[in-house]
C-alpha cells in the first residue's frame, strides 16, 4: 500500500476505542484537506445512492460517525434538508458544527449507546464510519434497529472491512428478513492508495 505521509497511513492500525477518539481529535483540523488530497470518493457516492431510493429528502437523516461533516455536506448537495450527526470525537464534531449543515450534533461514548430514539430517522448513513480505523461491525445491528419500517441504511464498507468480515451482520440481517438489500456497488474510496469501498443500501422490512 503506498504511503500518503499523513494520518491515513496510520488510521487503519488504531485499535482501541479510546485510542480512536484521541486519534480523530488530533486529526480533526487537517482531516478535510487530507481527505480531499486523497480523492475521498465515498461521501458523494453514498449521498447519490441514498437520494436514488429516498421518497422524501426533507425527512430526518442520521449521519452516524459524521466526523467533520464531509458526509453531511454530500447529503446537502443531494438536497437532503434535515440531518443530525453523532460521533465519538469532540474535535471532529467541532469541525462539523462549523459547517452549519446539521440540525443537531452529539457525542456518544466509544462502545456506548448511540443516543438516538428508534423510529425517528427515515434514513441512516455511515460513510467511512464502520471499518478498521473507525466504528466496529457490531454497531451495524443497533443502527438497523433504529430504523422504522421502510427506513433506509446507506453505508460504505472499505476493502479492508470486507476482507475482515464486516459484511456478516448485513448478510445476517438480510437472511433473517429484517432488511432487503437495494444496492451494492464497489467504487473509489481513496484512489491515491488504491483503496475501494462498497456502497450498500438496505431497506428495513
Ligand atoms: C473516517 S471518519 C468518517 C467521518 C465522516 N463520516 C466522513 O465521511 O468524513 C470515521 C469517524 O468515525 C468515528 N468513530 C470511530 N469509532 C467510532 C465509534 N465506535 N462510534 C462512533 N463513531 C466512531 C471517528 O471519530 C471519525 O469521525
Amino acid at each position: 500500500m503506498p504511503e500518503t505521509g499523513g494520518y491515513l497511513d496510520r488510521v487503519y492500525d488504531v485499535d482501541t476505542p479510546e485510542a480512536m477518539r484521541v486519534f480523530y481529535d488530533d486529526w480533526a483540523e487537517t482531516y478535510d484537506a487530507e481527505l480531499a488530497a486523497n480523492g475521498f470518493g465515498s461521501p458523494a457516492r453514498v449521498a447519490a445512492a441514498l437520494a436514488r431510493f429516498s421518497p422524501d429528502r426533507d425527512a430526518p437523516v442520521l449521519d452516524f460517525a459524521c466526523g467533520t461533516g464531509l458526509s453531511g455536506a454530500a447529503l446537502v448537495q443531494e438536497g437532503f434538508g434535515c440531518i443530525d450527526g453523532v460521533d465519538i470525537s469532540e474535535g471532529m464534531l467541532a469541525q462539523a458544527r462549523r459547517k452549519g449543515i446539521y440540525r443537531r450534533l452529539w457525542r456518544m461514548k466509544p462502545g456506548g449507546a448511540i443516543g438516538a430514539e428508534p423510529g425517528v430517522y427515515a434514513a441512516i448513513t455511515a460513510v467511512a464510519a464502520i471499518s478498521p480505523g473507525a466504528a466496529p461491525a457490531d454497531l451495524i445491528a443497533p443502527l438497523i434497529d433504529l430504523l422504522p419500517r421502510c427506513g433506509l441504511f446507506a453505508l460504505t464498507l472499505n476493502d479492508y472491512a470486507i476482507e475482515q468480515g464486516y459484511l456478516d451482520p448485513i448478510d445476517g440481517a438480510v437472511a433473517q428478513g429484517e432488511c432487503e438489500l437495494l444496492m451494492r456497488e464497489r467504487g473509489g474510496h481513496f484512489p491515491t492508495i488504491g483503496l475501494g469501498s462498497t456502497v450498500l443500501v438496505l431497506r428495513r422490512l
